[in-house]
């Protein structure tokens, strides 16, 4: 591999924690390496002396964390000679499969669900010229259908029933622990189809056997109300939530998201959309940054339990916001007033800014 950069993904920096050999060709966009932020604002907001972080994953290649498990999923792909990948997708695995099978040169198939795709991610598909099927049902109908057919024909599945996906994923937690020198108390994220939260648990609990650190964080995860088949305790046939990348009503990592609940002595919890709303726009005016819906419902989960009085004095907390606002601008623009159409004049602009 040519190496002109001092970082170059997930892979090389974290290889020894990780399935790869010398022989498996590395298909990388130098994902992972994103910031963690610390919150000052919403430090405050939590109160009790909380020191909150923020992962911020939409500074991945393709705007969301997936990347970190498709770097994965497509390098295993090519060294097992595979010529096609397929997944299903709210949106963001087919960003980061278009982009990585592309560069890969491999063939990328996903299935959507039509009409519930936000306009970004969409975009990314079909211009890393992934061969992109709109299906008239939802996501949980889109991945029976993506399993099937991987399953009859030499297709490789990439969602994050890809056991490398959860590999590569669980370098997020690796880098939380690298960079605050211990793991956080907790961390706070938001479950879909329960992959992310499964990645990061592996990764604290592998952290912890080799001692790189001393304990383990409660996961709290947090699904929509509209969307929530975990904390309901039964899958949801029609899920609905304005936060498209979670609208999932049957998990295929569930049991491993209640084991990262039970294990960790957390929670899965739900917030509702005004809930994740008000949190999108909050995080975005008092932090600066500017995550996608889902990614809000991790802060609005922050939030709902910091008023409950859920956590102990002086906590180190971890929100992870797993994709870029950017990827959803409808969303954004229809959260807030249009700017207003003025004359294109000085006084008419000095009077409407108060000077
Ligand atoms: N946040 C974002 C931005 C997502 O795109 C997803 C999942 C999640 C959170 C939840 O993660 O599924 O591992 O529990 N998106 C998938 C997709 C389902 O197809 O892009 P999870």
């Amino acid at each position: 591999m040519k190496k002109n950069h001092s970082y170059c993904g997930i892979i090389e920096k974290y290889r020894e924690y990780l399935p790869v050999t010398k022989k498996t060709p590395v298909i990388t966009l130098n994902e992972g390496n994103t910031p963690l932020i610390y919150a000052p604002a919403l430090s405050k907001l939590v109160g009790k002396g909380a020191e909150v972080y923020l992962k911020y994953e939409g500074l991945n290649p393709t705007g969301s964390f997936k990347d970190r498990g498709m770097t994965m999923a497509i390098s295993k792909a090519c060294e097992e000679g595979a010529k096609a990948v397929m997944c299903a997708s709210t949106g963001n695995t087919s960003a980061s499969a278009a982009a990585y099978a592309a560069k890969a040169k491999l063939k990328c198939i996903v299935l959507i669900p039509s009409g519930a795709i936000a306009l970004g991610k969409l975009s990314q598909a079909l211009i890393h010229g992934a061969k992109v099927l709109a299906i008239d049902g939802n996501f949980d109908k889109a991945l029976e259908l993506a399993r099937e057919i991987t399953r009859r024909y030499s297709i490789t599945l990439v969602n994050s029933l890809n056991p490398f996906r959860i590999e590569g994923q669980k370098t997020a937690s690796f880098e939380i622990c690298d960079y605050l020198g211990t793991a956080p108390d907790f961390q706070v994220m938001p479950v879909g189809n329960a992959g992310n939260i499964t990645a990061y648990w592996k990764g604290y609990k592998e952290y912890k056997s080799i001692g790189r650190i001393s304990a383990l964080p409660k996961m709290l995860g947090f699904q929509a109300e509209g969307a929530a088949p975990i904390v309901k305790g039964h899958p949801i046939k029609d899920p609905h939530t304005i936060a498209t990348a979670i609208k999932i009503g049957n998990p295929a990592s569930w049991t491993q998201a209640e084991a990262a609940r039970d294990e960790s002595n957390g929670l899965i919890d739900m917030v509702s959309d005004k809930q994740i709303l008000d949190a999108y726009k909050l995080l975005a005016q008092i932090e600066g940054v500017f995550v996608e819906p889902a990614s809000a419902a991790s802060v609005a989960g922050l939030l709902k339990l910091s008023k409950k009085g859920y956590f102990k004095a002086k906590a180190k907390i971890t929100c992870i916001l797993t994709g870029h606002g950017l990827k959803d601008p409808d969303r954004a623009i229809a959260s807030i007033n249009k700017p207003k159409i003025i004359k294109p004049d000085l006084k008419t602009i000095l009077k409407e800014i108060g000077y």
